[in-house]
């Protein structure tokens, strides 16, 4: 195995306690000055000072060795909420959106969500694959070495599963850890339209899922919990099922009206609750006292031009707050942790270390990789970036630049 050494690094990093960190906790981010990383066959064998990394090490048992000259390094971030696997643009509905007609509307009258489907539909798996790998590549150059992605534009059984197995061939090619999610309760198909019990009930719960959980193919399962989509007791018959089945659960809950649908992964303690700009501080405890994650997504409030998620008051109400892209071709066309990163700073009123933490440790919680992920610590993979900057304030501080000069998967740099 190679050993690598990389030395006279300005490190940043939460530090993880076996649980996602909530409250004063998620602000805390160890700093190292002249820091190193030994890195043994991609994972950190020693961290720390440079002096107590290098102290005993026998002369020529480092492979290869780096300076990095004193540059700012801070954990690979984790984006746990995508829907990077797309076919074809949505910039004739953005157009309608920024001029007024709101984005439930639109899915209403059978585009939206709808309109990826139809497009998911007409592409083949091999043109899918390339496309979702290209945007992969996009969110590594901006720092993402690990993401989620959902399904959920094929509404059906063997439409969701091609959205699956173009997840996972993404993650089997391209450096990124990939961790993949069944979202067939994404929307209403024109066909179920007022019928969408018979939708949640004969064709998810009796047909997609056992298919989804026989093929290995997907770890979690997300609904969309929404006035028009599915309501509560809709997504909590298909998540209670799903995690009877052994699957993770996540709900994307009161984005645009507050059904309850923080309340509901609170009652099922699920791994997280997404989006929540509209929920209640009631169910919003409710999260933080079951573990439940919130995950942030303030580019698609960015994009849907709706008031932000109040980070400032889920985070003092102790509830572990993650951030992601929500990257998707309609609600938020945006692969860009650090722009999210700047916006949960500038209008969500987090500090830069609760951000910090939001994308990197909280995030990898979210979708139950923070055993190896998140955080650089010893026996965790060697996965972090070169800022372009001294401090993780960069990330918000020079608005609208990357701020990346470099990505490094399991000690290995990939860009
Ligand atoms: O999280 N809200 C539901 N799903 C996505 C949007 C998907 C789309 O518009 O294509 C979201 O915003
Ligand atoms: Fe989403």
């Amino acid at each position: 195995m190679t050993r690598k050494l990389f030395r006279n690094a300005h490190i940043f990093t939460p530090i993880d306690k076996g649980k996602p960190l909530a409250g004063e906790e998620q602000g805390k981010i160890a700093e190292i000055k002249d820091g190193a990383i030994l890195a043994n066959g991609g994972v950190i064998e020693k961290i720390g000072v440079d002096c107590g990394v290098t102290k005993g090490l026998k002369p020529n048992c480092v492979d290869e060795e780096y300076d990095l000259c004193g540059a700012c390094l801070i954990p690979g971030f984790v984006d746990p909420h995508t829907h990077m696997c797309f076919a074809g643009r949505r910039e004739d509905e953005f157009g309608k959106r920024i001029s007024g007609l709101p984005y439930l509307e639109i899915l209403r009258q059978g585009g939206g969500i709808l309109s990826s489907v139809k497009a998911v539909k007409d592409i083949s798996e091999d043109e899918l694959f390339c496309r979702t790998r290209h945007m992969a590549m996009r969110a590594l150059a901006k720092g993402t070495t690990t993401m989620e992605i959902k399904s959920g534009y094929g509404l059906e059984t063997d439409l969701e599963l091609k959205m699956l197995r173009v997840i996972r061939r993404v993650a089997q090619e391209t450096p990124l850890n990939i961790v993949a999610t069944f979202m067939g309760a994404h929307a209403v198909p024109a066909a179920y339209k007022e019928r969408a019990d018979e939708f949640v009930d004969e064709i998810i719960i009796k047909e997609m899922l056992p298919k989804v959980r026989e093929q290995g193919i997907a770890e979690f399962c997300d609904v969309f919990c929404e006035e028009g989509v599915f309501s509560t007791d809709q997504s909590r018959r298909l998540l209670k099922t799903a995690a009877a089945m052994g699957f993770g659960i996540k709900i994307h809950a009161d984005e645009v009206n507050d059904l309850g649908g923080a309340g509901v992964a609170a009652e099922l303690h699920a791994a997280s609750a997404e989006h929540l700009l509209a929920a209640s501080e009631e169910n919003l405890k409710a999260m933080g006292r079951a573990g439940s994650i919130a995950v942030l997504l303030p580019a698609t409030a960015y994009s849907l031009k709706k008031l932000y998620a109040n980070g400032r008051n889920i985070v003092d109400w102790r509830v572990p707050v993650a951030i992601a892209t929500d990257c998707n071709p309609g609600s938020c066309f945006c692969e860009s942790i650090p722009f999210v990163f700047g916006l949960s700073v500038m209008n969500m009123n987090m500090t830069v270390n609760e951000a910090l933490t939001a994308s990197t440790l909280n995030a990898a919680y979210a979708i139950n990789r923070a055993k190896k992920l998140g955080s650089l610590e010893i026996g965790k993979q060697a996965d972090f970036l070169i800022l372009d900057g001294e401090t993780p304030v960069a990330l918000a501080y020079h608005a609208g630049s990357s701020s990346i000069l470099g990505v490094y998967k399991a000690a290995a740099r990939v860009i």
